[in-house]
């Protein structure tokens, strides 16, 4: 980041004398205002809760332009891409800063697949829960376990753990939210096999049994392939800041990263598009399109707690770009599955048209966003719904560990630890029993 040619004055109306502060810019977006200095200058804090004006670190790995719906991966827009690209080269982009030519490719790809397997003792620790356990809940204790199988990289601050635990936690992850689902509904678990694509090789872990061959369909593979490089990083969303917020106390990389999956779980957050598919099943339900009139009005009702899922964002005030790719790859996978006429497909679509057209939601800037069609393409590859954030986790997991070892490859980097803004009881001493 480099000084600005500006400076920001505050002043204040009590006479407290004013003080300068540095203003600093980035390469593309929003300056920032350097309030380190604040506190130690005037006693003050600043009051951001939801940081929504709030700048938490330097990064130089996604950039999101949230008027115009742009969104790039290291300067590569994401239309290009989910087009031009694969999943392993878009996380070898996240991870190492550009994206890789062939050898370098090849060379990432084979280490990837040289560590899919997890250790066989995994499956003890998944006998562990209930079969009904919903996946995200056995994906954060997994995740989290995985610190107790790999203690050769633990040490957050050693790069090469850092290196090692990064190509153990992108390789592994498929295999384990297989294993979650394979679990759930009391199927053997399928082993990795290395001659197949990242994508093939967990649609195959997912899908296939040990009774007969699994053909892995490139169409569903592609499609798949590109929901992974959709959901790969997007700055510092909640999880994403969960993880740095983390892993700044020197915890171990699988810890953290564990710490980001419980985050996405929420319907807020990753766990929006399994939110986003119930929705569209009550509407169906209830009526289909001739019901999304009386469903529109709910949520416009402040009342009723109703939020349109999938719709709206911090950042996009535009279309997500994501949901754009989304819908076209919703469209090739109904188109070779058969299924063009998807009720709920076409329930989206028109749920989204009368949206878009409603003061309500133009009024306050709500566009449909990364997951409102994913659910619809993951219910049609076959992923059940509460895996959805599951499938988001195994994707954005290349994004928390790069955001990660940017945060501690920062030699200003500290613990996280924000201030508070007290409104509680001032000091005072406690009374005896009897007088309470
Ligand atoms: C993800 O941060 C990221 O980058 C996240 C993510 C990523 O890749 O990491 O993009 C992934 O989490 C996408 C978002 C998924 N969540 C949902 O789809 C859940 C539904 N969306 C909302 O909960 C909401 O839009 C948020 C949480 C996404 C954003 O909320 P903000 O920025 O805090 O905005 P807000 O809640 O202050 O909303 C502003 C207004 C409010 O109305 P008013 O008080 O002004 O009258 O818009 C309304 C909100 O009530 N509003 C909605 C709405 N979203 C916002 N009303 C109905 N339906 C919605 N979905």
């Amino acid at each position: 980041m480099k000084l600005a040619d500006n400076k920001a004055t505050l002043s204040f109306s009590n006479g407290k004398p004013s003080i300068e502060l540095p203003v600093y810019s980035g390469n593309i977006g929003p300056d920032v205002i350097d309030i380190r200095k604040l506190y130690s200058q005037t006693g003050m804090f600043t009051y951001d809760p939801g940081f929504l004006s709030t700048a938490a670190t330097q990064s130089a790995i996604t950039y999101i332009d949230g008027d115009q719906g742009e969104l790039l991966y290291r300067g590569y827009p994401i239309e290009q891409l989910a087009v031009n690209c694969d999943f392993l080269e878009t996380c070898y982009l996240l991870l190492k800063g550009d994206l890789p030519n062939a050898t370098e490719k090849k060379d990432f790809t084979e280490l990837v697949t040289r560590h899919t397997m997890v250790n066989e003792q995994m499956q003890f620790f998944m006998r562990g829960f209930r079969r009904d356990a919903h996946p995200m809940a056995i994906l954060t204790g997994l995740v989290g376990g995985m610190s107790a199988f790999y203690h050769d990289s633990t040490d957050i601050n050693n790069p090469e753990h850092r290196e090692i635990s990064a190509i153990r936690l992108i390789a592994k992850l498929p295999t384990l939210v297989a294993m979650a689902y394979k679990y759930g509904i009391g199927q053997p678990y399928m082993y990795p096999q290395n001659d197949l694509s990242y994508a093939g090789n967990f649609l195959r872990m997912m899908f296939a049994t040990p009774c007969e061959e699994y053909k892995v369909n490139p169409v569903i593979e592609k499609a798949l392939d590109r929901i992974f490089i959709l959901h790969a990083d997007h700055e510092q969303n909640a999880s994403t800041s969960t993880v740095r917020l983390c892993g700044s106390s020197g915890t171990n990389p699988f810890a953290a990263i564990a710490a980001g999956v419980a985050c996405l779980w929420g319907p807020a957050h990753g766990g929006a598009n399994e939110a986003a598919l119930n929705m569209l099943y009550d509407i169906q339900k209830q009526g289909g399109v001739a019901k999304i009139g009386e469903f529109i009005k709910q949520v416009k009702d402040k009342n009723s707690n109703v939020k349109l899922m999938g719709f709206g964002h911090r950042v996009y005030k535009n279309y997500d770009p994501r949901a754009k790719l989304m819908q076209q790859t919703c469209n090739e996978v109904l188109t070779e599955l058969g299924l063009e006429k998807d009720p709920l497909f076409a329930l989206a679509k028109e749920l989204e048209k009368i949206a878009l057209e409603d003061e309500y939601f133009v009024s306050r800037k709500l566009y449909p966003n990364v997951d409102f069609y994913s659910g619809i393409v993951q219910r049609a590859i076959g992923i059940p719904v509460n895996l959805f954030t599951g499938i988001f986790a195994l994707a954005r997991t290349v994004g928390w560990i790069a955001q990660l070892n940017e945060m501690i490859g920062d030699p200003e980097y500290k613990i996280g630890r924000p201030r508070q803004l007290f409104t509680g009881a001032p000091r005072r001493d406690v009374p005896h029993i009897s007088k309470r």
